[in-house]
């Protein structure tokens, strides 16, 4: 069967809909990893000391650096899984933990009908995303976690102390740090010990105290995931990522990557090339409108301070014009994020009869480092007036009135 590897990342880190047609090494990630099975055979894992299968039914939960492997059943049967790789930050602000940070005491979870639902909706988001249609994955992220993490409290029993993530001995972070910066250093775990201060038999005891892994298995991942990371953000060579992260060979690299992540550097360079650098198309929408009644600074103030809040989210840049009491607003952002913002500045009870020009395709952005840039006749334009003849025969004609 042919490798399937689709994703979908995030500020929450990156769902992947994988066909695992091959073992994995005992490996970990920085992030949290939820496995939802989707389909095909089965596999059996071990997380830290617990024993795990992905079947119909179940879900495989390994907290943050945890260790992990896994073995097809049937050489020849692979197995469909969705994978979500969490950020712990990310979690942590999420609100899901009711403030507290969130770690799984059980690695082996059960799933429920609306977690199976929620699964499979999201498989196939992920395997028919296109740039502009990325939006509420993470929504759906979040409510299948929220779901995992209810199904995971109800099945131990266990009171919001135990998903508490205690804080790494101030060692290990020392430890984890020294890593991450030499991660190309052959030969790293004496350092690593003499570093933090301890023989490499403590160093060892450490980590399998507090996070359940070995300093080698840790340091593997770290350099796992900076592979990733190099393969899919630059166009270095192989050959050249081998030797930054310290592989003496791109052959001893690619068995390493494949061992650790289940595909090959290349392949993962291929399905990784669509998310990480085709730019998504910008598109321009421009349309004025009347403001209901007279606006006050301060008002006006509170719309641009929550046009900015979102637009910065959503990476909507643009310019606003307010003259004489009517608007007109200028708008860039790939499509699906316009259309985000546009139903916020639809709904607005500040302005009425809305006149929208059609949306354009624009090279590059005329107002790249502005949320929401704003000129108005009777407040000093502060902002660069990279304006078409439009917006300005708009500023002209009321000053004219005015
Ligand atoms: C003239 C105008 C421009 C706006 N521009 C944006 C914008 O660029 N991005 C955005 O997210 N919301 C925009 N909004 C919506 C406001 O940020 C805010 O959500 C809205 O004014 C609140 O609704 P309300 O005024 O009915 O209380 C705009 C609203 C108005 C009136």
């Amino acid at each position: 069967m042919q490798d399937i590897y689709a994703v979908i990342e995030g500020n929450f880190g990156k769902v992947v809909v994988r066909d695992m047609t091959q073992n994995l090494v005992t490996h970990a990630h920085s992030q949290i990893q939820l496995s939802y099975w989707l389909g095909g055979g089965s596999a059996n894992c071990r997380v830290g000391e617990q024993e795990t299968v992905f079947t119909d039914g179940l879900i495989t939960a390994c907290n943050s650096y945890e260790s992990h492997d896994m073995v097809l059943t049937v050489p020849s049967e692979s197995v469909i899984v969705l994978f979500l790789y969490i950020d712990v930050d990310w979690l942590d602000n999420s609100g899901l933990g009711s403030g507290k940070p969130i770690q799984f005491s059980r690695a082996q979870l059960v799933s429920t009908p609306d977690i199976k639902k929620l699964s499979a909706i999201l498989m196939r988001k992920v395997l028919s995303s296109t740039e502009v249609d990325n939006l509420g994955v993470e929504a759906d992220v979040k409510n299948l976690l929220r779901l995992t993490v209810e199904q995971a409290v109800t099945l131990t029993n266990v009171s919001n102390a135990h998903i508490r993530r205690p804080m790494p001995d101030y060692r290990l972070r020392l430890a984890l740090s020294y890593m991450r910066e030499n991660m190309a250093c052959v030969g790293l775990m004496g350092h690593v010990a003499h570093v933090v201060g301890v023989s490499r038999s403590r160093l060892y005891e450490l980590f399998f105290d507090e996070i359940k892994s070995s300093p080698k298995v840790i340091w593997n991942s770290i350099r796992t995931d900076e592979a990733m990371h190099r393969i899919a953000t630059s166009e270095d060579s192989m050959a050249a990522v081998a030797s930054q992260l310290g592989f003496s060979s791109a052959g001893n690299f690619s068995r390493f990557f494949k061992a650790n992540v289940g595909v090959s550097p290349l392949f993962y360079r291929k399905m990784m090339t669509p998310f990480t650098r085709k730019k998504p198309q910008i598109f321009s929408i421009i349309y004025t409108s009347t403001a209901t009644k007279f606006l006050s600074h301060q008002e006006l103030d509170d719309i641009l301070k929550s046009a900015r809040q979102r637009n910065e989210k959503y990476q909507v840049t643009g310019v606003l014009l307010y003259a004489d009491g009517r608007f007109m607003q200028y708008l860039e952002g790939a499509l699906a994020d316009l259309h985000e913002v546009l139903e916020y500045v639809k709904s607005s009870k500040q302005h009425c009869e809305l006149e929208f020009r059609e949306a354009l395709p624009v090279e590059r952005r005329a107002y790249k480092n502005w949320s929401m840039a704003f000129v108005s006749t009777s407040i000093s334009p502060a902002a660069p007036l990279l304006m078409d003849r439009e917006m300005k025969g708009f500023l002209y004609q009321s000053r004219q009135r005015a």
